[in-house]
């Protein structure tokens, strides 16, 4: 890569061996993707290693020992993925503690080490870093060192921001010295997009299985959406930004999209139009059919296919506080039309410490409360990393839960109804 003045100088140890190894590491790295440059991050940092569970990520735990051993921090407070677990909130076996103990022995030193590099405060355990209640909010056109793929491909495409979908401790190294390579996403070539998806179906689509038959068909590729603005509006809003989020990560994990544009709404489709299309562009019609198909795919990774539900997610992503709300009046409705009070499955909702704060100060918390509802910090995906947990017959409307472990998705009608049925 060519390298300013500066940036050699800071190779040659001029802050430090420490940080000139950090700059080393991302100039390797720009160098085996073929970037020309460095380019400045304008924005904080949020960082995908919440945690450290298992012997792979040991050495992120001594390399962090090292920064902090040279004083080094990131340039601006950070926020960072969902906490593993939620012994407060979420009962557990004996059994499944002593997992939970041994996966994530080091879990408490971590979160220490954390702080000392610039962890933001005790409620940054998010993946949606970007709601207003946490605070993480690029702008449009910002250059970002984020690695979480949800929060990637919703920062890219929803906000106009540019992030690579960048590794653990890259981000983090990217947010110390406040530099990336400058190639892929960041570029304007690499918006453009390869594929037209055609939305031609009678209704809505549900969001989760629109982001997983774009994702499994375009891969790594961007697609540009024609036909959804006509369900969901032609300006962002509160509602149609939380079903963005949880379409774009169906795509980031059904797939490995980073960005995606919608005709009429997202901001870029907005200021180019079809001039972002690339020429000869492939074309991907979805239909009621298509989904269906893709739907049926799912492949039921239960030890028991037929067994009842031991266990619900909901919030992979993390819920939004309006979600929240929907969630909580949805089950409310569904549990009087059985004649119940209580959901009949342990069922977990998940959202960010900063919107439950938020949604305490609602009525509708002490309902959710009246249902037996969880409502929960954690990351489902790292909770169920647990054995014993992933064992459970376990239900979720998340395809990026589904696609990562053994749980079973339904759609968000199906999973009111399961958790509130009768028997
Ligand atoms: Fe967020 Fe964990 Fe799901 S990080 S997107 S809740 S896998």
């Amino acid at each position: 890569m060519i390298l300013t003045e500066e940036e050699r100088e800071i190779l040659d140890g001029a802050k430090g061996e420490t940080y000139g190894k950090v700059l080393k590491t991302l100039v390797m790295f720009g160098d085996a993707i073929g970037a020309e440059r460095l380019i400045d991050v304008t924005h904080p940092i949020h960082i995908v290693t919440s945690s450290i569970g298992g012997i792979l990520l040991k050495p992120l735990y001594d390399i962090m020992d090292e920064i902090i051993e040279n004083g080094i921090k990131t340039r601006e407070p950070f926020t960072v993925d969902p906490r593993p677990y939620d012994h407060e909130n979420i009962r557990c076996t004996d059994e499944e503690m002593e997992v939970f103990n041994e996966l994530y022995s080091i879990q408490d030193a971590y979160e220490e080490q954390l702080v000392k590099v610039g962890l933001k405060n005790e409620n940054a355990y998010t993946c949606t870093c970007y709601f207003e209640e946490v605070g993480n909010i690029p702008q449009y056109g910002d250059i970002l060192s984020w690695a979480e793929s949800s929060a990637v491909v919703y920062a890219n495409s929803v906000i106009g921001a540019r992030s690579n979908r960048n590794s653990g401790i890259i981000e983090m190294f990217g947010g110390i010295v406040g530099k990336v390579p400058y190639y892929g996403l960041l570029t304007d070539e690499g918006r453009k997009v390869d594929w037209i998806i055609e939305v031609k179906t009678t209704k809505i689509p549900e969001a989760q299985i629109l982001g997983s038959a774009i994702g499994l068909k375009v891969v790594e590729d961007i697609p540009y959406i024609k036909g959804l603005d006509r369900f969901i509006g032609k300006e962002l809003n509160l509602e149609n930004k939380g079903y963005l989020k949880d379409m774009g990560a169906a795509t980031a994990s059904n797939g490995a999209v980073g960005l995606f544009h919608v005709d009429n709404l997202t901001p870029e489709a907005k200021e180019h139009g079809e001039a972002l299309i690339k020429e000869n562009a492939k074309i991907y019609v979805i239909d009621d059919e298509d989904l269906q198909r893709v739907y049926e795919s799912y492949p039921v990774m239960w030890q028991d296919p037929s067994a009842q539900p031991d266990m619900c997610f909901i919030g992979c992503p993390h819920l939004d506080f309006t979600q929240l709300i929907y969630w909580t009046h949805t089950i409310c409705k569904n549990l009087k039309a059985n004649g119940l009070d209580q959901v009949k499955i342990q069922t977990v909702i998940a959202t960010a410490p900063d919107v439950i704060d938020r949604f305490k100060n609602t009525p509708e918390f002490e309902l959710l409360q009246s249902t037996g509802v969880i409502l929960s910090h954690t990351c489902p995906l790292m909770f169920m990393n647990n054995p014993l947990i992933d064992a459970k017959p376990i239900i979720t409307n998340s395809n990026k839960l589904r696609t990562y472990t053994n749980a079973r998705y339904y759609i968000d009608d199906t999973i009111a109804q399961l958790i509130c049925g009768k028997g």
